[in-house]
């Protein structure tokens, strides 16, 4: 066996620990934060913006509103530079996760983020400080050295990476998410129950991430539904908080079928992520069902629904089950209908596929075109 694994320097998790920001800039010696932000009505953005002011640590807010392109981070690679800043926060969901991560490394890299998405240009320096404040729980962004970012001149949705561009440090703070709608509590949560269970019946799973995935799946059972349906209870939010977080550190092992078509779908459909993952992760599970039995049956009782004594298979079948309840429970959205009108061409839609995340192989069934044409025609019913 050999794995690698890649966390934040520093994790600092509970309700009312976003004051902790100031403490940290200040404890860096840093001169000017570029402070990458979700809309500036929310409340999170008040109090970080409102802190910064009172400490007398100069900012420079810049807003990203909807999944980041090519344009955004490189404008706000230019705005880092041209305003003198020193370090990054990131303050949003995974959208504006990624556009701080991308600009952060492009500020001491150099050249455009196209060069590393697509032509394998390298990161050659280490980044500024970079501290992430997630706001919504689903993607994980904070504890993964990865960026999805749509390519303007494609239209492909394509991840890039490097070590160094993870977040130094992550602040996890519940009250940030009580005022996230229930729409998106509930589809961002379905996307960390798919990287958790997508990470454990990896191929590439570690006894690492198998416990991160694990912890985060039990989270997401027990968690969720208060989240969405009483979205001032701290504990859920918490709860949520952190399993997104885990989730996203054992997504380190790789994605699998569910995100193969969530992420170029999503680019191609504008469908949101979480949306995406939460409609294609149940029937993932099926067709993986065979080639993955024993795992899915560990998952079972992850969401507390194994029957001791049956088969695998039974209890298999008893997690897919759960997932669906729980889709069903706080209203995910569980088929593409909604979102793709006209009758689609598949080669083309095959085509995307292949040039964003075909190449991934750890999914436990081999990935072939007929497996991406069979899970598409499921998830439009
Ligand atoms: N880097 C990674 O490892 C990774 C992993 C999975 C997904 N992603 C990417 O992350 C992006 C999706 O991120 P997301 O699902 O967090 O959604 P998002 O960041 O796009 O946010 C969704 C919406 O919620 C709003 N919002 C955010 N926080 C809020 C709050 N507390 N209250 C009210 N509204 C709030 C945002 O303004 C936005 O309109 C996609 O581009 C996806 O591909 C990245
Ligand atoms: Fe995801």
């Amino acid at each position: 066996m050999a794995f690698e694994m890649i966390t934040n320097r520093q994790l600092i998790f509970g309700e009312g620990k976003l004051k902790e920001l100031v403490n940290l800039l200040k404890w860096y010696n840093k001169k000017k934060v570029m402070l990458v932000t979700y809309g500036q009505h929310h409340e999170g953005y008040k109090m970080v913006s409102g802190m910064l002011e009172d400490a007398g640590i100069p900012y420079y807010a810049y807003p990203v509103s909807g999944e980041p392109d090519l344009h955004v981070i490189d404008h706000g690679r230019d705005l880092f530079l041209s305003e003198g800043c020193d370090c990054t926060v990131a303050l949003g969901g995974g959208s504006v996760i990624d556009a701080a991560k991308t600009l952060n490394m492009l500020s001491a890299n150099g050249g455009f983020t196209e060069e590393y998405q697509l032509y394998g240009k390298a990161v050659t320096k280490e980044p500024p400080l970079f501290i992430a404040i997630p706001t919504t729980s689903g993607t994980g962004a904070e504890a993964t050295k990865t960026a999805v970012v749509i390519n303007n001149n494609n239209h492909l949705k394509k991840s890039l990476y490097h070590t160094s561009m993870i977040a130094d440090i992550a602040i996890l703070d519940p009250t940030l998410t009580v005022e996230l709608p229930k729409k998106i509590t509930s589809a961002t949560g379905m996307d960390a129950l798919s990287h958790a269970i997508e990470s454990y019946v990896s191929l590439n799973a570690s006894p690492m991430t198998e416990m991160y995935g694990l912890k985060s799946m039990a989270l997401v059972n027990r968690h969720l539904k208060t989240a969405c349906f009483e979205p001032e209870n701290i504990e859920a939010r918490a709860g949520m908080m952190l399993a997104s977080y885990l989730g996203g550190c054992a997504i380190t092992a790789g994605i699998g079928i569910a995100h193969i078509m969530a992420q170029p779908l999503g680019g191609q459909y504008h469908i949101p992520h979480g949306d995406a993952c939460s409609i294609f992760l149940p029937y993932a599970m099926e067709l993986n069902l065979p080639y993955a039995t024993g795992k899915y049956a560990d998952i079972a009782k992850a969401l507390g629904v194994d029957e001791p004594g049956a088969s695998n298979e039974t209890n298999a079948r008893n997690a897919i089950a759960r997932v669906r309840q729980l889709q069903q429970e706080v209203g995910a959205p569980d088929s593409l209908k909604g979102y793709i009108k006209e009758e689609p061409n598949m080669e083309e839609l095959i085509d995307v596929i292949k040039r964003t995340t075909g190449h991934i192989t750890c999914n436990p069934r081999p990935l072939t075109e007929e497996l991406m044409r069979e899970i598409f025609t499921l998830a439009r019913q």
